[in-house]
């Protein structure tokens, strides 16, 4: 596996590939890697011969106030976990690469209507910053497919629409979480959790779990359901900021019995914010 920084250096190795009419699968992410990246990365080399997955904590997503400093980067044990997976190509840039006139006066990518409510409500520029980034990386890879996890649901609506709106010829497949044994989805951010909210967080799992199997028994009235699974991990400790039943594709606020739907929730636990979803 080659390890690279620059936009030359990256550019080469994908123009040698393209000439060779090899395809191309990337995974972005923000490194700290955990069975749940390794599982998109499975997935990508399932797609394509080619495998490139980007390391890059990117601060454009990050509010005031957030984990951007304290997001833990283990570049060296990413790597050698890429290595062992047969990755072709490892694109781990400094900000001054990616944002070459800065971060802040920078072109941006807006996603309107799907980027909206949600985790948004709670972390206003947040997907701006992530499809910003995610273009970037698109225009640098010139991927055929790319990967993201299900885990972030609402910023896979958002890469979707972006590259359905911008006529980009690149694939975008959905993984799904990977979860811990007792179903708390993995995320970098579980390293934030004491061992008492340890035990305490999957009960947002078995929340979600609930609000769906109670829609699909035939309750009808949704705005209630989501209103008994916020009181309810509210009087578990957690601080919870939304349980919604959503269409599954536009994210939109759903109608009794339409369908696909999703059911998603974001909640803080002691340092942790944790999010989550389910299928209908
Ligand atoms: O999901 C992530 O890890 C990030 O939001 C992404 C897609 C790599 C963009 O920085």
């Amino acid at each position: 596996m080659r390890t690279l920084a620059s936009v030359e250096d990256l550019r080469a190795a994908i123009q040698a590939w393209r000439r060779a009419a090899e395809r191309i699968a990337f995974v972005p992410t923000m490194g700290d890697l955990h069975a749940g990246h390794l599982a998109l990365v499975r997935h990508a080399r399932s797609r394509a011969p080619r495998v490139v997955v980007s390391v890059f904590v990117n601060p454009t997503q990050f509010g005031p106030g957030e984990d951007f400093e304290a997001y833990p980067r283990t570049l060296e044990s990413d790597a050698s976990q890429l290595a062992q997976e047969g990755v072709d190509l490892l694109f781990a840039p400094e900000v001054e690469t990616l944002y070459p006139g800065g971060t802040e006066a920078t072109t941006q990518i807006d996603v309107p209507q799907v980027s909206r409510g949600l985790c948004d409500d709670f972390r206003p520029g947040h997907f701006a910053g992530v499809a910003t980034v995610v273009a970037r990386l698109f225009n640098l890879v010139q991927p055929d497919v790319a990967v993201f996890g299900e885990k972030d649901y609402q910023q896979l609506a958002v890469i979707r629409r972006m590259v359905r709106d911008l006529c980009w010829p690149i694939g975008i497949d959905g993984v799904p979480t990977v979860r811990e044994a007792d179903g708390l989805a993995m995320s970098s951010r579980n390293r934030y959790l004491d061992a008492a909210e340890r035990a305490r967080a999957p009960l947002l799992y078995q929340t979600l779990c609930k609000v769906a199997a109670a829609v699909r028994e035939g309750q009808r009235d949704y705005r209630e359901l989501e209103r008994e699974a916020m009181e309810k991990l509210a009087a578990a400790g957690f601080q919870p900021e939304y349980v919604a039943i959503r269409h599954a594709q536009t994210l939109q606020a759903l109608e009794t019995g339409q369908r696909p739907a999703r059911v998603l929730a974001a909640a803080r636990l002691g340092r942790a914010r944790l999010i989550d979803n389910v299928g209908l």
